[in-house]
């Protein structure tokens, strides 16, 4: 999705300002600029494509300028494009940024237009530019110029302002789009996210919805949504820098893909075991547990797959009832309300649209409260929450979400076992959940010594244009979860069904060129899923089966079994993922895709 950095100091800020993109870079965009003011110029460079176009651009004309904002586009409206790229400018004195989407754009172009306004961009942002020029031009200082057209904006925004009238202020804004202040020392910024300010500072004010700024390098102001000053709080980031960086692997998602073992552990460890400290979920967790008796989950994508798995889990260990829906259908439908129903929001960024919109939704009366597993602290689903639960994952570069998924499910396995001493858990279910959680690393550990048989098998997908993933109970989700990891990274055709379905229609599909993967761990419904993959193996299917030795597959030319651990049941959802996303990776690097920008796709989803 877009970024935005924005600085104002007592030195030259083009180069704080790319070292800002650059790290916004993995969140996905096509194409980058900045703004600069200097001796009462505006400067501004656009380009289409990577922030290295616009760094090159930018050090054959460089700039002593000491104010700029820049931008990171992924396009929603209009092509992208250097015209449509960021900043957008306004009778060559006023430049802005913008994150989100302007839902009454056009209106408003129609309006400008009337009064001799011309555009040269598709977007919806460019109104926005116009709209300030408009109220600076009837003699509004720029911080309240913006107050005056956000006033007239419906949809969602951050962004970002600079005019040559305040040669040394930036005015931003935020609604429905994340925004931070970074505070320096004779320095102030603004950022889509702390990340790509964390080479300047480590202090952050965390903008609240409808929240304005004005910052210069001295001083700072805030302004709340009916206008009053306000001061919020200053976050202190203690996290490390070099977690963002790649270390000796080629690519993020292979570094992701090994740090599961400790990251896994480091979320067990989090928990407080063998008893959950549930004061982690927040100061009345204890409360609000003892009246829920079921759980709504709302999630997207790799995160909703998490929820389909916590549906198996909440169901099968404890008998509670467990509905999960994607977010984005889940928001705009009518509901009945749920009494004694916990609203679970899974999420890595705690920034995703539709899951915060979701939230947001939910009357005051129709759950009990309001609990997220999310990745990052202080993101806007941990902040509008009653409860909270962060994995420890450590921040996740990949796109294609990987270690947030796994810690994900550990997250709810200790929600599962805090409900389990309400609900009646079985001791001995107990003792066995608690010891695979503690060999959880080792199994994931073990699944990894697989990396080099993974490779060889992805081979075989280099000509291939479509995939087929099977798994049975708890295994559909994960099944699910391979194939969504192949599509984003490989940009092959995949899709994912429970095995019992096959010869409802899929089974169509299959022929000599169709690669059948199989999640086939020993358990009650291996011989159900080994007569499924007979259906395949009679169609000329080809089978890539990853199955524990005691399930007795055998490799043969179109069988390819890949050995798993033997692991605890509970947790092996968990090791098969990481199977599949080693598959994922090494498909990916045959097929010389962009494992950790894969096309047309943003880390952290904030608009709709
Ligand atoms: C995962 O590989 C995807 N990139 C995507 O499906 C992601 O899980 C989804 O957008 C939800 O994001 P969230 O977990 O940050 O809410």
């Amino acid at each position: 999705m877009c970024g935005i950095v924005g600085a104002t100091a007592k030195r030259p800020v083009s180069e704080i300002l790319l070292a800002g993109l650059h790290s916004l870079e993995y969140r996905g965009y096509d194409s980058a600029g900045v703004a600069l003011l200097h001796n009462d110029e505006l400067f501004v460079s656009k380009h289409q494509g990577k922030v290295a176009i616009l760094e090159a651009a930018l050090q054959k004309q460089p700039s002593p300028s000491h104010i700029g904002i820049a931008h990171t586009r992924w396009a929603t409206h209009g092509v992208p494009s250097a015209e449509n790229a960021h900043p957008h400018v306004s009778n060559n004195r006023v430049a802005i940024v913008h994150n989100g989407i302007i839902e009454n754009h056009d209106q408003l172009r129609k309006g400008l237009q009337a009064q001799g306004f011309e555009f040269v961009s598709q977007t919806d942002s460019e109104v926005i530019v116009h709209l300030l020029s408009v109220e600076l031009h009837k003699g509004s200082d720029l911080d309240s110029a913006l107050g005056a057209v956000v006033e007239q904006l419906d949809g969602a925004y951050a962004i970002a302002a600079i005019d040559i009238a305040h040669p040394d202020r930036i005015a931003a804004a935020r609604h429905g789009s994340p925004l931070v202040l970074g505070i320096g020392f004779g320095e102030y910024f603004v950022a889509s996210d702390p990340l790509a300010l964390r080479q300047v500072t480590n202090r952050f004010i965390y903008l609240e919805e409808g929240d304005r700024v004005s910052i210069t390098p001295d001083h700072y102001q805030i302004w709340d949504k009916t206008a009053a000053s306000v001061t919020r709080p200053v976050v202190e980031l203690k996290d490390k820098l070099d977690q963002a960086s790649k270390g000796d692997f080629d690519h993020f998602m292979l570094k992701e893909i090994y740090e599961q073992p400790r990251v896994l552990a480091e979320t067990t460890s989090f928990a407080g075991l063998p008893t959950v400290d549930e004061s982690i979920f927040g100061a009345n967790a204890s409360e609000i547990f003892d009246r829920v008796d079921a759980i709504q989950i709302v999630a997207c994508g790799t995160s909703y797959h998490a929820g389909m798995v916590a549906k198996y889990w909440f169901e099968s260990h404890l008998g509670m009832p467990c509905n999960v829906e994607v977010a984005s259908e889940f928001r705009y439908r009518l509901r009945a309300k749920r009494p004694n129903t916990l609203l679970l929001t899974i999420s890595q960024s705690g920034e995703t649209a539709d899951s915060l919109a979701a939230l947001r939704d939910a009357a005051p009366d129709e759950f009990l409260a309001s609990l997220v597993i999310a990745n990052v602290d202080n993101s806007a689903l941990v902040r509008e929450s009653d409860l909270v639960f962060l994995t420890q994952a450590g921040p996740e570069i990949g796109v294609a979400s990987t270690k947030a998924f796994t810690t994900q499910l550990v997250g709810v396995l200790i929600l599962l076992l805090a409900f389990g001493r309400r609900k009646g858990m079985d001791s001995g279910f107990q003792a066995q959940l608690l010891q695979a959680l503690r060999t959880l690393p080792d199994d994931v550990e073990a699944v990894l010594v697989q990396r080099a048989r993974i490779e060889a098998v992805s081979e075989r997908f280099i000509q291939k244009h479509h995939a087929l993933f099977l798994g049975r109970g708890v295994y559909y989700p994960i099944a699910l979860e391979g194939s969504l990891k192949l599509k984003e990274i490989s940009y092959i055709h995949a899709e994912a069904y429970p095995a019992g379905e096959l010869k409802h229609g899929p089974l169509a599909l299959v022929d000599e060129e169709m690669p059948v993967i199989a999640v086939a761990p020993n358990d009650e419904l291996l011989e159900k899923l080994r007569s499924n993959l007979e259906e395949v193996r009679s169609r000329g299917g080809e089978l890539y089966v990853f199955a524990p030795q005691e399930a007795n597959f055998e490799s043969s030319d179109r069988v390819h079994v890949i050995n798993m651990p033997h692991c605890d049941a509970i947790t092996s959802p968990i090791t098969y993922t990481v199977a599949l996303q080693l598959l994922s990776y090494y498909v990916a690097i045959q097929k010389g895709t962009d494992v950790d920008k894969p096309r047309n796709l943003a880390k952290s989803v904030t608009v709709e």
